[in-house]
């Protein structure tokens, strides 16, 4: 294989990339953002990394989440306090009632840049450049907008670093404290069968607090109760921008992309002889490939191969992405093929991606209980295989969105113009979410090796 280096993704095809109208601006940014700090640093990615292994030898649960697509408008505290409450919400469900560590990882702090299945929208007779997400140009529909601009990186680093600033904050300094598990609960949610379900749940967990702290263990003695540790993720699609964070540990020698902890190449990126699998070869945080109906086996074993050459667990992170009803016919062979070649990957369900509709008032939308569809039967294929299904990966908000349809509070077709706020795909809401954490927890508890 050729000598890798930070820039050797530059000799190879390309997909998905916008094409700045002024080169000398877009070099003299990409040189300010080399000198920029990075946001994350090595040893927590190789944390990271040795705690996804215990995902890969079944023992932990990976629970990866956030946005589809993380916007300059939508940047506030409020958001980001949600989507870290619910995600903590979710992880107390999976561990109390599931029975297995949860590794915590956002799709925050970093998420702007969207793949497109095409490169020009039209509306109304008009038709522009897509929108590629905030840190390449704007959503508006105007000509101007949509002109790919260099600056964004600079703003959406910014916005990411004090994205990552606040998470630290919070996983750290008291709101990631167990006994919080009450006010991890958002405010609309008092009502319905899942919040009552996890009020329960929230009593019991705080009946065993208090028998601890009877023993001595409290949140002062014990670092596990009051912090976690929240880790970052984004799809490493803007190959500029994550070569400008890529930086070598002065401890190890070894590159590390320091724009988030985790990065993964997208379904539509993950060419063998592409940009982005050459990139992410060389960085040694860990990874995850999406797997849609259309992955051959053959083909993951080789992109197995050349992104984890050394069959690290904890490096690889098969993301599967069917859509209900096809997860029979396509996961059995990706695990089929990796098991005979003795691979070691994190096999998680992303249960969004394949099961986008449009709903009769033209919203995109998803059905929560596609969703719920796809999830049982990740499990139900591992579970047949001898394999482990390792985690869930989601796009989803602490908000009360209606952007999925269906679920316990039942959002419809109708409610979805009410609080429709997503920057590209539909994102589950706190309700929604819970309601698959109780699912997955059962799953979980039934063992499925
Ligand atoms: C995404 O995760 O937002 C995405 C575009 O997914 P995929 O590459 O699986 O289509
Ligand atoms: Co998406």
């Amino acid at each position: 294989m050729s000598i890798w280096s930070p820039s050797s993704w530059r000799k190879k095809p390309i997909l998905q990339q916008p094409t700045y109208p002024n080169q000398d601006e877009l070099n003299k940014v990409l040189s300010e953002l080399k000198n920029y700090p990075p946001l994350v640093f090595a040893g927590e990615v190789r944390t990271l990394k040795s705690q996804l292994a215990n995902v890969a030898n079944g023992n932990a649960f990976l629970l990866q989440g956030g946005d589809c697509a993380e916007s300059f408008s939508e940047f506030h505290a409020d958001n980001i306090r949600d989507s870290f409450k619910a995600m903590m919400q979710m992880a107390v469900v999976m561990t109390y009632a599931g029975g297995l560590p949860v590794v915590k990882v956002g799709r925050i702090a970093g998420q702007f840049a969207k793949p497109r299945s095409s490169d020009t929208e039209t509306f109304d007779g008009v038709t522009l450049a897509s929108y590629r997400g905030d840190i390449i140009n704007g959503s508006e529909f105007t000509a101007e907008a949509r002109i790919p601009d260099p600056r964004r990186m600079v703003k959406a680093y910014n916005q990411a670093s004090a994205t990552q600033n606040l998470l630290r904050a919070f996983a750290s300094g008291g709101l990631a404290d167990l006994h919080q598990v009450h006010q991890w609960t958002q405010d609309f949610a008092h009502q319905g069968a899942v919040s009552e379900k996890y009020e329960a749940l929230a009593e019991e967990i705080g009946k065993s607090l208090k028998f601890m702290e009877a023993c001595g263990i409290t949140s002062k003695t014990y670092r596990t109760l009051r912090e976690t540790d929240f880790y970052t993720s984004h799809e490493a699609l803007l190959l500029p921008y994550e070569e400008a964070f890529t930086r070598k540990d002065s401890t190890t020698d070894e590159w590390y992309d320091t724009s988030a902890h985790m990065l993964w190449i997208g379904d539509r990126t993950r060419q063998l002889d592409g940009a982005h699998v050459e990139y992410l070869r060389g960085v040694k945080n860990p990874i995850g490939v999406k797997a849609g109906p259309t992955m051959d086996p053959e083909d993951l074993v080789k992109l197995a191969q050349t992104l984890n050459p050394e069959n690290e667990a904890g490096r690889l992170n098969v993301i599967v992405r069917m859509g209900a009803g096809k997860v029979g016919d396509g996961l059995p062979n990706l695990i089929k093929a990796v098991e005979r070649e003795g691979l070691k990957v994190v096999w998680s369900c992303d249960p969004m991606h394949g099961n986008t509709i449009k709903s009769s008032n033209n919203y995109k939308t998803r059905p929560v209980d596609a969703i719920l569809t796809e999830m049982k039967e990740f499990f139900q294929v591992h579970k047949a295989e001898g394999t482990f299904g390792g985690g869930v990966h989601l796009e989803m908000t602490g908000k009360n969105v209606t952007e999925c349809i269906g679920g316990s509070f039942t959002v419809t077709e109708e409610d979805l113009s009410s609080r429709y706020h997503t920057h590209c795909d539909p994102r589950l809401n706190a309700d929604q979410s819970l309601e698959l954490a109780f699912l997955i927890a059962d799953s979980l508890k039934e063992g499925q090796k």
